[in-house]
């Protein structure tokens, strides 16, 4: 828990996990060293505001270096990682490239390598079409299959020998239930949990805290799967759960009659977007007798402090 006031609970755990901070700190020291334009491969990170003020800045994204063939720039390669081919075919295009992929999503890859290499096939539990779930099917040498539920495991085939990992956001119970029916498949299995540590924390934290409260508030982008998730899981566990990318989502919202409200965060939301939420939070359950004990008592360390100042200038 970070923070308790006027009922509201702010998680420690909420905001940029080190992955995407690294990331995020690493195109900026690249625009302040005049470096530019900034080309990252994908949007840096799933979170419309921090894109917008990334543009601002001259960082954009393309799909592929062929987008800008022929133009100056440099090349960043975002914290989901990406396949060994795209990364070979990025490196030999002829620009800078920065290799931002998390050192947590670098592990998942090494793991999938070695067991790849020693035969087995592998099973990613993840969403399939997410760019890090993409990046991983690269390293399993062409056997690799994702699954996200239980339906799509009943449709796989049957294996010799499987290594099952997980993409590094996932659930880590629903992970363990769906590796469970994967190992009925296979003669041989290795169940390797590569849900990274940061999302493991917030997963812990959240149910820690979402149980107890009336109403949780989730900020992210709506486009962000890591934030949907962690919004699903709140969902299990509060009695009213609310996904917000901004203060205007908070609108129409009763936030002054729950007695405990916990707020959480995805991976790709920034801090003072956190902030600004639970201000606006705090600001509707203070209400007028709040905002003026507030004020008065503002007011009086105000002159507390103005009279010792005059007392010691008087020494
Ligand atoms: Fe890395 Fe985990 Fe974030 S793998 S990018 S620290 S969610």
């Amino acid at each position: 828990m970070k923070e308790k006031d006027y009922g509201v609970t702010i998680a420690k755990s909420a905001g940029f996990c080190p992955g995407v901070k690294k990331a995020i700190d690493k195109v900026l020291e690249l625009e302040s060293s005049g470096k530019k334009p900034i080309f990252t491969l994908g949007p840096l990170i799933h979170n419309n505001q921090v894109i917008a003020t990334l543009e601002e800045k001259g960082i954009t994204s393309i799909g592929h270096p062929s987008e800008v063939e022929g133009k100056e720039g440099v090349l960043v390669i975002r914290a989901h990682g990406i396949t060994p081919e795209f990364q070979r075919e990025v490196e030999s295009c002829g620009k800078e490239v920065i290799d931002a992929t998390c050192p947590l999503v670098k592990h998942v890859h090494n793991n999938i390598s070695k067991y790849a290499g020693e035969g087995y096939t592998t099973v990613i539990v993840g969403d399939a079409g997410h760019a890090e779930v993409i990046g991983l099917l690269g390293y399993t040498q062409g056997r690799g299959y994702v699954v996200a539920d239980e339906s799509e495991v009943l449709a796989l085939p049957d294996f010799d020998k499987v290594n099952i990992v997980a993409q590094t956001t996932q659930k880590e119970a629903a992970f363990y239930k769906l590796a469970e029916l994967i190992k009925q498949k296979a003669k041989e299995a290795v169940v390797s949990n590569t849900i990274c540590e940061p999302t493991k924390q917030r997963q812990s934290e959240t149910i820690e805290y979402a149980k107890n409260a009336d109403f949780v508030i989730v900020v992210g982008g709506k486009n962000s799967a890591n934030t949907a998730r962690l919004a699903k899981l709140c969902g299990e566990l509060a009695p009213k759960v609310l996904h917000v990318e901004t203060e205007a989502d908070l609108e129409g919202h009763d936030l002054k009659t729950p007695k405990k409200i916990f707020i959480t965060a995805g991976a790709s939301t920034p801090n003072w977007l956190i902030d600004r939420i639970s201000g606006a939070v705090k600001n509707a359950r203070m209400g007028a007798m709040g905002h003026l004990a507030n004020f008065l008592y503002k007011m009086w360390a105000f002159i507390i402090n103005s009279s010792l100042y005059t007392a010691f200038a008087a020494l």
